[in-house]
């Protein structure tokens, strides 16, 4: 800090004490009275506007897409941007990695900012990194909120199914498949590949079926489907992005 600045400074701070407010009994009854408020307005609100109650819980589902509450869907479109690399990177970015590095930021930040300045609009560099920060905290939830990863039941939006892909596509949304991966926006973003383009990679169904049945983990094997189910799952999955779009 420069000298002049320094004695600027002191010259504000000896004022403002002068004239200021001090903080007992003053800070102490203000604070005091704000959290109050904050309580009471809680517990009117908890009194008011009840949680919603879902669906009884059904154990044995398999095409139940879990979605987080509202203040994870931060998180949750984190997971999607480092989604398609490998299974763990994803998880171990959004859930770990970044907010990790937010929490650590949080806590070295008054011995990186050593400036005596406590005026926020004099600290141009730390307020514009809070609005950033805040705003795409705030962008993620949006956009998770509006995230079309939400649809489990009825159709994917393709089209052109035959019969066979038809039964197929119900194989697909029954068995879960959806919540790793994505047809054509809906589903999850990972860990599996994004199947929309599927049919593009020219695999007959004998080849499908023996992935199906077998595949890598930490996809789960199929082989206990019956044997049309595979056929049709497979008709479908060949097709996506060629015959059906
Ligand atoms: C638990 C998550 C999970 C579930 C459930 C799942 N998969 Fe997968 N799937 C994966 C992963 C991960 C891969 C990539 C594996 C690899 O190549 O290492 C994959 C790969 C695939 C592939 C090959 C994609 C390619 O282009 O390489 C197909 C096809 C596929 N899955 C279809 C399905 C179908 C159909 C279902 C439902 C019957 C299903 N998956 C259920 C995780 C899953």
């Amino acid at each position: 800090m420069k000298p002049a600045d320094k004695k600027a400074y002191d010259k504000d701070y000896a004022q403002a004490k002068k004239t200021g407010k001090p903080f007992f009994p003053y800070a102490i009854y203000k604070d005091t009275v704000i959290a109050g408020l904050t309580v009471i307005a809680i517990i009117v609100l908890a009194i008011t506007i009840r949680v919603e109650v879902g669906e009884p819980v059904n154990p044995a589902t398999t095409d139940f897409i879990p979605r987080p509450e509202w203040y994870f869907y931060f998180a949750f479109e984190l997971l999607k941007i480092f989604a398609n690399q490998n299974v763990l990177t994803p998880v171990i970015m959004a859930t770990f990695m970044v907010p990790n590095i937010l929490i650590i930021l949080l806590v070295v930040w008054p011995f990186i900012d050593r400036g005596p300045e406590r005026r926020i609009w004099k600290r141009p560099f730390a307020l514009g990194l809070t609005v950033i920060v805040t705003g795409m905290l705030c962008y993620l939830t949006w956009l998770g909120a509006n995230s079309p990863a939400g649809v489990a039941k009825g159709a994917l939006p393709v089209s052109g199914l035959d019969e066979q892909a038809t039964k197929g596509m119900a194989v697909y949304m029954a068995n879960g498949c959806g919540s790793c991966h994505m047809v054509a926006g809906v589903g999850a973003p990972g860990p599996g590949p994004d199947l929309t383009n599927e049919g593009a990679k020219g695999w007959d169904n004998a080849k499908m079926i023996a992935w199906l049945k077998a595949p890598k983990a930490p996809m789960p094997s199929y082989a206990s489907l019956p044997p049309q189910e595979l056929e049709d799952l497979s008709t479908f999955l060949n097709g996506l992005g060629t015959k059906y779009k």
